[in-house]
């Protein structure tokens, strides 16, 4: 999975070529659209790549200290070329204990599908603070998502998890989140789980 993330060019090209960047923009305008009004004093955003999500935190956010991590170091060098003033871009495994926590808000798009799961959410809960909440956008299994499941098993020589969003929402419950879920979009079974650390 490292191999195909060392290439922050080819992400961003995948991401801007038209047909992706349809869904990337729906999904983006979705997760945007259920941030909370009231700006949280810290946020955490998990596998931000280059920082596509991340520009616009700090656009809704201005005020907020944000920390962004992703696996890709290259995709950590560009994201920091963008320059956004408060914002800690940092390579770091979201899976290993992360130093920071006690967020009051976590965001991140299209990463969970790519991990192990009930590992990630039990990650998830104790970057959280008590009442905090985070919002993660995820697929789910269509004709499409097949095909870029194929993909990125040749690409990445790894897996994505095209779970049923009701099996995800029981992983994340399972660890004491409380778990609210928003259909996105149908052509790539996207959804928006909402999960709040009780
Ligand atoms: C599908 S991309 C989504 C990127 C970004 N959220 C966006 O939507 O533009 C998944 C990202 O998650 C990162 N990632 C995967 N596993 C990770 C982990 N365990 N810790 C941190 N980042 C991870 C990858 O390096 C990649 O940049």
């Amino acid at each position: 999975m490292r191999a195909y993330y060392e290439y922050p060019l080819l992400r961003e090209l995948a991401f801007l070529w038209p047909p992706l960047f349809y869904w990337r923009q729906v999904t983006l305008r979705a997760l945007l659209r259920h941030l909370p009004d009231e700006a949280p004093p810290r946020l955490l955003e998990i596998g931000c790549a280059t920082g596509f999500l991340t520009r616009k935190l700090r656009e809704r956010y201005p005020g907020t200290e944000i920390w962004a991590v992703d696996l890709s170091r290259r995709a950590i060098r560009r994201a920091q070329r963008r320059r956004l003033p408060g914002v800690h871009f940092r390579v770091a495994d979201f899976l290993d204990r992360l130093p920071q926590r006690g967020f009051p808000l976590v965001v991140s798009m299209n990463v969970f599908q790519l991990l192990p799961q009930d590992l990630a959410f039990q990650r998830l809960r104790d970057l959280l603070a008590p009442g905090g909440r985070a919002l993660l956008t995820l697929t789910s299994e269509t004709l499409l998502t097949r095909w870029h499941r194929r993909l990125y098993r040749a690409l990445a020589r790894s897996d994505v998890c095209l779970d049923s969003p009701e099996t995800v929402a029981r992983r994340a419950r399972a660890v004491g989140l409380a778990v609210e879920l928003a259909p996105i979009e149908a052509t790539e079974g996207s959804y928006l789980l909402t999960l709040q650390r009780l």
